[in-house]
């Protein structure tokens, strides 16, 4: 295959998700332009880059996944040395933003995480951002720059109409785990020709990972319930869901989640859970070690 590179044009990858990256790249007939991030014993990170990149249009690709905190500063330490040395313009492919759950103080006296992200990206020197289904799209005002918000919908739609016979021809049902979802929820739904359900959820805030799912409103009995969110961290939300679907008659839960953060350190508590399958996209490179039988990427 012959490489046609693209004029005034250079892609960096960080160090949280480089197979998707090398997909980027591959897309656009890039190369990885060749950069050196080194993680000292402390924890703090130092990056490098090696390229001229004067009146260039960088791409920078870099999940904000685990260690969030470490691969933000990664993400900003590329676009300060970026712009140091004159690159014409910035666009950072951020596939999962961290701390967009916290887009609002939740109870008074919290901070509000995100508004502290975007306004590190912008000071770093980023001048765009590209940003895979955000948490809370509130969480966008925040950002002082152009953003391309994207969303997985599409292809997780495809995938199941592509495999219909996996999921039950004419019973399944899209079910929003919490109200928060119900929007997108209801559109995959009707995208896909299929019931719609959701089901309040109550999260213990002085908790991480308890949740109280009271009511299920919508009709799964007899269905293949499919629960559609947009993270899976600890997993509570989505294995209580799918115990709910199964208490209200369901025949099996999948699961559907564009970011698969798998907070836990290990997975083997999804083995015996009541979800039967799980979905999610390469927004997050997944280690091998979280891998289970029951996860697939889409
Ligand atoms: C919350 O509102 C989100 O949409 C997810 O449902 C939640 O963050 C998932 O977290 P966990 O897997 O820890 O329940």
């Amino acid at each position: 295959m012959s490489l046609k590179l693209l004029k005034n044009m250079k892609l960096f990858s960080g160090s949280s998700n480089k197979s998707l990256a090398e997909e980027i790249a591959s897309d656009l007939h890039l190369l990885i332009s060749p950069s050196e991030t080194v993680r000292f014993a402390d924890g703090e990170v130092r990056v490098r880059i090696s390229d001229d990149v004067k009146d260039q249009h960088v791409i920078l690709v870099q999940s904000l996944s685990q260690p969030g905190d470490s691969n933000l500063m990664e993400l900003c330490q590329f676009a300060q040395v970026l712009k140091k040395e004159k690159a014409g313009k910035i666009t950072a492919i951020i596939p999962y933003l961290s701390y967009a759950r916290q887009h609002k103080a939740h109870r008074a006296g919290e901070a509000v995480s995100v508004a502290l992200v975007a306004s590190f990206l912008k000071t770093s020197g980023i001048s765009e951002c590209v940003l895979l289904d955000i948490h809370e799209q509130d969480a966008l005002n925040y950002f002082k720059m152009p953003v391309l918000h994207l969303s997985a919908s599409d292809i997780f739609a495809e995938y199941i109409d592509s495999h219909r016979d996996d999921f039950g021809e004419d019973n399944l049902v899209i079910v929003a785990p919490d109200k928060g979802r119900k929007l997108e929820a209801e559109n995959l739904a009707s995208d896909l020709e299929a019931g719609f359900a959701v089901i309040d959820k109550l999260r213990h805030l002085d908790k991480t990972d308890e949740i109280d799912h009271n009511v299920l409103t919508g009709e799964v009995k007899n269905k293949e319930a499919v629960i559609f969110d947009d993270m899976i961290s600890t997993g509570a939300t989505a294995i209580s869901a799918a115990e709910k679907c199964k208490e209200n008659g369901a025949f099996h839960a999948y699961l559907l989640a564009t970011h698969g953060v798998f907070s836990k350190t290990d997975n083997s508590h999804w083995e015996n859970s009541a979800v039967d399958r799980v979905f999610v996209s390469n927004s997050i490179q997944i280690p091998a070690e979280k891998r289970y039988n029951k996860l697939e990427n889409v």
